[in-house]
């Protein structure tokens, strides 16, 4: 939430704030703004709405010499999406600004406090705030002023700070939001909330870890405690990714590349990861043994949105084949329960980013109460992944839409890996077991390949006549619920229909109610061990005369009975199932968004990487 990009070099700033904030636009799109130091002064562009409201505002010929700057996207806490709460934000005598991603939980007290020493606010943000109490502490020393301003802190901060009076100097700090560093021998040094801003220019980065500042001039950066002042010795990690994989490569959208992406983002994160010959799961990063194994009493999985949604498909299959007892959380519930965690539990949070604030709080509070801590995460170097005891990475690739689609596919692929490597260290899986589940799930991958084009395809002409509608459920069981709550979230946060996902036998307890014949129902039927009772589900639907899309198995001629609208998929092996039947759930909501005229990539409200509470 809140994309922030600073730079100073060679190079021209305001291109490379500029593209660095395209890339960072999905972390908040409700005003963007940029700021250079140009013959010793300051200058401050902003704009309310999306970064291009921006680019239309600078002049390209008069930014020509300037070479240090920041730049800001938001996605707003405090204060209404203006362009006078825009950052970067001033102190009163305009020579220092800052852009800040986060919360700073104390600005009310601190603002009248430095009200009543003379300061005078232009915004009602809490960044502002900050901008005047490092005015308020500095005289020659900007270092100083920084560190003695957040020592007044509460609340999570990422944040980059400039000061007309010591030209060559940018300042980053971070506590509990991510702040990245570029570093590049001849391209100069950045700073950013994300790798993807910085790939043009280099793949070598630092991750500033909480409590953590640094002082970047063009050739150099120095990193120091917040809380003690000494100096942290950082380890520089070379990215894999590279800039193209954060573009549009020729699709109308990054959401619609992503979807297509997905056959090679489960192959990724599958690759080297299981024998195809033995079914021998290798998964060395989360360092269990079998003795370990056997010590888990219980399984807490934690997750927001879409992660959580994989949650809910990895319970049945760890307690399937692992026999391990699976309790799934919502983050923002489980940190604020009162947990029955020790030694005996393993925790596993499930997270794109890896820096969704409260999946993060949630691993931090099983952590103390003894519970060994896994992440399934998609972002190298994130927070999370350096704070669990092991990580099994999905290889997905850079996620620029908003909404989850490709590492959602690629967390199941990780999850079910994870799955058979707990029931092989526990004996509950034999090898010859694994080896047919994991040749199922390589294959899933090909199959998905295949035939995607033509789902979309015969979708792209299904939703003419849905895709006005007022409300929409989805209903599945078993390991189509959760898909069906999946399907139900795509849908809204895309299209903003009103959508619904119910476990199908769910439906006669309440929610039957709201079937008509106006209410499209978009029900997925596959050939598994609940069909019969999924199908007896759909005709309590269609006797209330419900419009019912039905995704089920090729050759089920049975549904053809039942409605007209029916998408058939490919006979896989069934708990296989979620990873297919997530693709037409995509591209409904993909389709429905386009046909409605909808900003798929960057949908209202929204931000992709939850970084605050
Ligand atoms: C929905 C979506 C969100 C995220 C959620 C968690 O399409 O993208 O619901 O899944 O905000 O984010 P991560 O996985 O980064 O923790």
């Amino acid at each position: 939430m809140c994309g922030i990009v600073g730079y100073t070099g060679p190079k021209r700033v305001v291109p490379v704030i500029l593209e660095g904030l395209r890339r960072l636009e999905y972390r908040g799109y409700d005003s963007a703004g940029v700021v250079y130091l140009q013959d010793g002064r300051l200058i401050k562009h902003r704009a309310e709405g999306k970064l291009v409201n921006l680019e239309n505002r600078i002049d390209d010929a008069i930014i020509a010499k300037a070479h240090i700057g920041l730049g800001h996207t938001r996605w707003a806490t405090h204060g209404a999406p203006t362009e006078e709460n825009a950052h970067p934000h001033s102190d009163c005598s305009g020579d220092l600004v800052v852009v800040h991603n986060g919360i700073i939980e104390n600005y009310h007290s601190l603002r009248e406090d430095l009200k009543s020493k003379g300061h005078v606010f232009s915004s009602e943000t809490d960044t502002e705030v900050l901008a005047h109490l490092i005015e308020e502490h500095l005289k020659d020393d900007l270092v100083e002023a920084v560190k003695a301003a957040l020592k007044l802190v509460d609340g999570s901060f990422a944040l980059g700070v400039l000061w007309a009076k010591q030209p060559g100097t940018l300042i980053a700090a971070r506590n509990q939001s991510p702040l990245v560093l570029g570093v590049s021998e001849d391209n100069g040094m950045l700073m950013a909330s994300d790798i993807p801003a910085l790939l043009p220019y280099t793949n070598k980065v630092v991750f500033l870890e909480d409590m953590e500042m640094a002082v970047i001039t063009a050739s150099s950066y120095a990193v120091s405690s917040l809380e003690t002042g000494a100096e942290v010795e950082k380890e520089v990690k070379i990215i894999e990714w590279n800039a193209a994989m954060a573009e549009k490569a020729g699709y109308k959208h990054f959401m619609l590349k992503e979807i297509y992406e997905q056959p090679q983002a489960i192959t990724n994160t599958l690759s080297g990861r299981i024998n195809p010959e033995t079914g021998e799961v290798f998964i060395p990063e989360v360092n269990l043994t079998s003795e370990d194994v056997t010590k888990i009493d219980r399984i807490f999985l934690v997750a927001c949105g879409t992660s959580w949604h994989a949650a809910l498909v990895a319970k049945y299959w760890i307690e399937k084949y692992a026999r391990i007892p699976v309790d799934v959380d919502i983050a923002s519930e489980f940190r604020y329960r009162d947990l029955v965690i020790d030694e005996r539990v393993m925790t596993i949070s499930i997270s794109q980013s890896g820096e969704t604030a409260d999946t993060l709080a949630g691993i931090r509070i099983a952590k103390q109460l003894g519970s060994k801590v896994i992440t399934i995460c998609n972002v190298v170097g994130s927070t999370m992944t350096r704070e669990a005891d092991g990580t099994v990475y999905t290889h997905a690739g850079p996620e620029i839409g908003v909404a989850s689609t490709k590492a959602f596919t690629a967390q199941l692929a990780a999850l079910f890996l994870l799955t058979l490597q707990l029931g092989q260290l526990k004996g509950t899986v034999s090898l010859e077991k694994s080896l047919e589940l994991g040749r199922a799930l390589i294959d899933v991958a090909a199959v998905i390949g295949r035939d995607l084009k033509k789902m979309q395809n015969q979708i792209a002409e299904l939703i003419e006549t849905f895709y006005d509608a007022r409300d929409f459920l989805f209903v599945g069981r078993g390991l189509s619920y959760p898909i069906a709550l999946e399907g139900a979230l795509k849908l809204k946060e895309l299209s903003y229909i009103h959508a619904e996902g119910y476990a199908s036998g769910e439906l006669k307890h309440g929610p039957i109610a709201l079937i008509d014949k106006d209410m499209p129902i978009l029900a997925l039927v596959p050939k598994d061990a609940v069909y019969q009772k999924s199908i007896s589900n759909v005709e309590e639907i269609k006797a209330r005369q419900g419009r019912l899309i039905l995704i089920g198995t090729e050759g089920d001629d049975h549904l053809k009975n039942i409605t007209d609208d029916v998408i058939y998929m490919p006979e896989v092996h069934e708990e296989m199932n979620p990873l297919l039947y997530t693709i037409p759930a995509q591209l409904l909501s993909y389709e429905i968004a386009n046909r409605r005229g909808c900003d798929v990539d960057q949908p209202r409200n929204l931000a992709k990487s939850v970084t605050v509470e």
